[in-house]
């Protein structure tokens, strides 16, 4: 029995995925719900990325192609990404502006996106896009609680409504609380959910053997349970006539 439980104790720690905790900021990070194996999810994020991102940053270390890692085929990524005549499937990810152009609009060169996941935690990224709230003293109108005076417009204002950040005063402490004043076309959980997967597949772009990794890991574990099985079988065979 002592042995079983080493295997079993073993077996579970090796199954217990490494935590990545690298915030350190100052505001409150909430949890994203992360889950690489969730392919329609990944898709959805593909999408929005695609379609709301793009326009200003980059992916230069992601090609298009590699969206068949996450179940999509070539007749997939150009349909449902939308990708224009001139893009093939094996092209990376360019932004549509160019960083001059972009400098100058928005003071601040946005930057490439395909490991922000790895200088930004995924907690940080799912928090800073659903933080977005209206701010008159800014050129572009709106400001950020996870990332203060942020260069960036609200590019899914239309998805999320407009947020104001109220100060409400609960037994003599000042409370910054964001309120929606102004709806958009997605309830708040649908945008969370949203927000969800576009950090999924930022995640994803970060990690490009992280999949590879998984099944690796799978495939591990299982073959330790046969070895198991058939070591314990082995074991009571040639103890049988000891006891
Ligand atoms: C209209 C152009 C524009 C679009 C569209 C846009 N961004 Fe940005 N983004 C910027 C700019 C400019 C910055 C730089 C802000 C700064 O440093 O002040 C930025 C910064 C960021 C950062 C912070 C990077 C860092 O660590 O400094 C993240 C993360 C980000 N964008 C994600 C996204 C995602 C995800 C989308 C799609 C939903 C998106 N952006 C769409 C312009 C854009």
């Amino acid at each position: 029995m002592r042995a079983l439980k080493i295997v079993c104790l073993t077996l579970l720690l090796a199954a217990m995925p490494v935590a990545a905790t690298a915030s350190g900021a100052a505001a409150h990070l909430d949890k994203a719900p992360v889950n690489l194996q969730d392919m329609a999810s990944l898709q959805r994020g593909a999408k929005l990325f695609t379609s709301r991102c793009l326009a200003c940053h980059g992916a230069v270390s992601m090609r298009y192609n590699r969206l068949k890692d996450i179940g999509m085929s070539d007749e997939e990524i150009k349909k449902k990404l939308e990708l224009p005549d001139d893009v093939k499937v094996g092209s990376t990810m360019q932004a549509a502006m160019d960083p001059n152009s972009a400098k100058l609009a928005y003071g601040v060169a946005p930057p490439d996106l395909s490991v922000i996941s790895r200088s930004r935690s995924a907690d940080w990224l799912y928090t800073y896009l659903r933080s977005f709230h209206t701010d008159k003293t800014r050129a572009s109108g709106w400001n950020n609680t996870v990332f203060p005076n942020v260069g960036m417009p609200h590019v899914m204002a239309d998805l999320q409504g407009e947020l104001e950040l109220k100060t409400e005063n609960q037994g003599g402490h000042e409370l910054k609380k964001l309120v929606l004043v102004n709806p958009g076309s997605l309830k708040p959980a649908e945008y969370d959910a949203a927000v969800a997967d576009l950090t999924n597949y930022l995640v994803f772009m970060g990690e490009p053997a992280k999949m590879v990794r998984y099944q690796l890991g799978m495939v591990v574990l299982g073959f330790l349970l046969v070895l198991f099985v058939l070591l314990f079988t082995l074991k009571k065979e040639l103890w049988k006539d000891i006891h």
